[in-house]
C-alpha cells in the first residue's frame, strides 16, 4: 500500500505511477533531504513532540539509509513516487513503525521547498568557486599580457587597438558581477521553509527557528503559503546562470573566431580540443563551441520555469514538480563549463605578432589622427572629415596612414607636422587611453589590482560560505 493510500480504494493505474513519479530525478537530493529530516527530528523531541528515545531510534535509522543510499544499496521505487516517501519508507523497514513518526508536523510540500534550498546554496557556493577560478586564469593572462595590442572590434570590423589584457579584463569584470549576483541570491535562497507544512502551518508546537539554526540558514521563510509556493528563487538562480553563460558563450565566440585561420590570434592548448574522423588536418575549437550551444538549454530552463510558474494559484501544485530537472542541469551544464574554461584559458597561446600585424595593417589609428588635429584646435566634426579623406586616399593608394609622407599629410592639413609618426605608433595609440578603465597600460595595471582584490574577497565569501553549507556533506 502507499503511504498515502488509506483513501483510496484502489491500486494507482501504472501509467500514472510512472508519469508522476519523480524519483527518477529527485533522489539527487537525498543526502539533502535526510540533512532536513535529521534537524527535524531533533527538533520533535526538543519540542517533546516525541520522545528522545525515538528520536533517537529516527536519526540512527536515517543515517543508515544515507549510507546505503549513498552506497547504492538502496532500493529506490517509482512506487514510492519520490525521494521524500523512499527514504521514509526504507526507514520504516530500517527501523520499524517508529519511523512513522518522522513525518509530524510536516508535508513533503515544506520538505520539498527546504530539500531544493539546500542543494541550490551548496551549488552556489561551488560555482562561485569555479568562477572565481577562472577570473584568476583571465586575469593570469591579462598579467602575460599586459603588452600585446590587438585590433579592438566593433562589428567586427576593426575599430581602435586594445591591450590584450585590457580585454581579458574585461571579462574578468564580467564574471565578477556575475559572481556577486550568485552571492547576493544566496541570502534569499538560505532561509528554511521548514515548519509551513502542507500549506497553513501546523497544530504542533514545533520550533521553526530551530531547524533553520540547526541546518545554518540565515533565517525562515515566514509565511507559509509562500514558503511552500514560491520557486522565485530557482527563477533568480537560473536567471543569473543565464547571465554566466551568455558571459561564457561571448567569450566562446572569441575564442572560435581567433583560433580560425582567419584571425590566427590565439591556440588552445591540444588537450581542450578535439580531431576530425574524417579530416586529419582537424583541431577544433570543441569545448568553446559546446558550451556557446548549451546556452541555449540554459535559457530554456530559465523560461521552463518562469512559464510553469506563471498562473499557478496558491499554495503547491504538482506543476512544481518541474521546478527540479532544470536547475540541475543547469548546475550541472555551469560546472562543467565552468571547470573547463579556467584550465582552457590559462593554457592558451597568445600569438602577440599576428595580434600585432593585424593592428599594423589597419586603420584603427585614424581616431587618434583626428584627435591630434583637435589638439591643434580643429573642430572634432572638421578633423573628422578631413581624417575620412586621408583614409580615403590611402585605400586608393593601397597604404597605411604611416605609410604617409609628411607631404602627404600636410596636403590634407597644414597642421599635420612631424611628431604625427610618434602619435600614430600602435603602443602611443594604446597608451593615449589614459582614462580610468581605458586601455592605456598603466591603467589597466590598475584594473588587474583592483581585481586582485576584488578576487580575494571572493575568495574570504567562498571560506565562510563552504564551511555554512558543510553541514550537508
Ligand atoms: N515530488 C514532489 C515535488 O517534487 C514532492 C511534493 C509533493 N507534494 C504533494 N503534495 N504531492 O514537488
Amino acid at each position: 500500500m502507499k503511504l498515502w493510500g488509506g483513501r483510496f480504494t484502489k491500486p494507482t493505474n501504472e501509467l500514472v505511477d510512472e508519469y508522476t513519479a519523480s524519483i527518477s530525478f529527485d533522489q539527487k537530493l537525498a543526502q539533502y533531504d535526510i540533512q532536513g529530516s535529521l534537524a527535524h527530528v531533533e527538533m520533535l523531541a526538543k519540542c517533546e513532540i516525541i520522545s528522545k528515545e525515538d528520536a533517537d531510534t529516527i536519526k540512527k535509522g536515517l543515517k543508515v539509509v544515507a549510507e546505503k543510499i549513498k552506497a547504492g544499496e538502496a532500493e529506490l521505487t517509482q512506487a514510492n513516487e519520490d525521494i521524500h516517501m523512499n527514504v521514509e519508507k526504507l526507514l520504516i523497514d530500517e527501523v520499524g513503525a517508529v519511523g512513522g513518526k518522522l513525518h509530524t508536523g510536516r508535508s513533503r510540500n515544506d520538505q520539498v521547498a527546504l530539500d531544493m534550498r539546500l542543494y541550490l546554496r551548496d551549488s552556489i557556493v561551488t560555482l562561485v568557486e569555479l568562477l572565481t577560478k577562472v577570473q584568476e586564469a583571465l586575469q593570469t593572462q591579462a598579467k602575460q599580457n599586459l603588452d600585446t595590442i590587438l585590433p579592438g572590434y566593433t562589428h567586427l570590423q576593426r575599430a581602435q587597438p586594445v591591450l590584450f589584457a585590457h580585454h581579458m579584463m574585461a571579462y574578468v569584470s564580467m564574471f565578477q558581477r556575475d559572481t556577486e549576483r550568485l552571492m547576493d541570491s544566496f541570502k534569499r535562497v538560505n532561509r528554511s521553509p521548514l515548519g509551513a507544512g502542507a500549506l497553513a502551518g501546523t497544530t504542533f508546537p514545533i520550533d521553526r527557528h530551530f531547524v533553520a539554526e540547526k541546518l545554518n540558514f540565515d533565517g525562515v521563510v515566514e509565511n507559509s503559503l509562500d514558503a511552500v509556493s514560491d520557486r522565485d528563487f530557482v527563477v533568480e538562480f537560473l536567471s543569473n546562470a543565464s547571465l554566466v553563460i551568455m558571459h561564457l558563450s561571448r567569450l566562446s565566440e572569441e575564442l572560435v573566431q581567433w583560433s580560425s585561420a582567419e584571425f590566427n590570434f590565439v591556440e588552445l592548448d591540444d588537450a581542450f580540443c578535439t580531431g576530425s574522423s574524417m579530416m586529419p588536418q582537424k583541431k577544433n575549437p570543441d569545448v568553446a563551441e559546446l558550451v556557446r550551444g548549451k546556452t541555449g538549454r540554459v535559457y530554456g530552463h530559465l523560461m521552463g520555469m518562469l512559464t510553469t510558474l506563471k498562473g499557478l494559484p496558491i499554495a503547491y501544485n504538482k506543476d512544481m514538480q518541474e521546478d527540479k530537472e532544470g536547475m540541475f542541469d543547469t548546475v550541472e551544464t555551469l560546472k562543467g563549463a565552468l571547470a573547463l574554461f579556467a584550465p582552457m584559458v590559462e593554457t592558451m597561446e597568445v600569438k602577440k605578432d599576428n595580434m600585432y600585424e593585424a593592428v599594423a595593417e589597419d586603420f584603427s589609428n585614424a581616431t587618434d589622427l583626428a584627435d591630434y588635429l583637435v589638439n591643434k584646435d580643429l573642430p572634432f566634426r572638421e578633423a573628422h572629415a578631413v581624417v575620412g579623406q586621408v583614409v580615403l586616399h590611402c585605400i586608393q593608394e593601397n597604404k597605411y596612414l604611416l605609410d604617409l609622407s609628411l607631404e602627404d599629410f600636410q596636403q590634407f592639413s597644414s597642421l599635420i607636422t612631424e611628431d604625427i609618426y610618434d602619435v600614430l605608433s600602435p603602443k602611443a595609440v594604446v597608451n593615449a587611453r589614459n582614462v580610468v578603465g581605458g586601455t592605456a597600460k598603466n591603467r589597466v595595471e590598475d584594473q588587474i589590482k583592483q581585481a586582485e582584490n576584488v578576487l580575494s574577497n571572493s575568495k574570504q565569501w567562498i571560506a565562510v560560505y563552504a564551511e555554512k553549507v558543510n553541514v550537508l556533506k
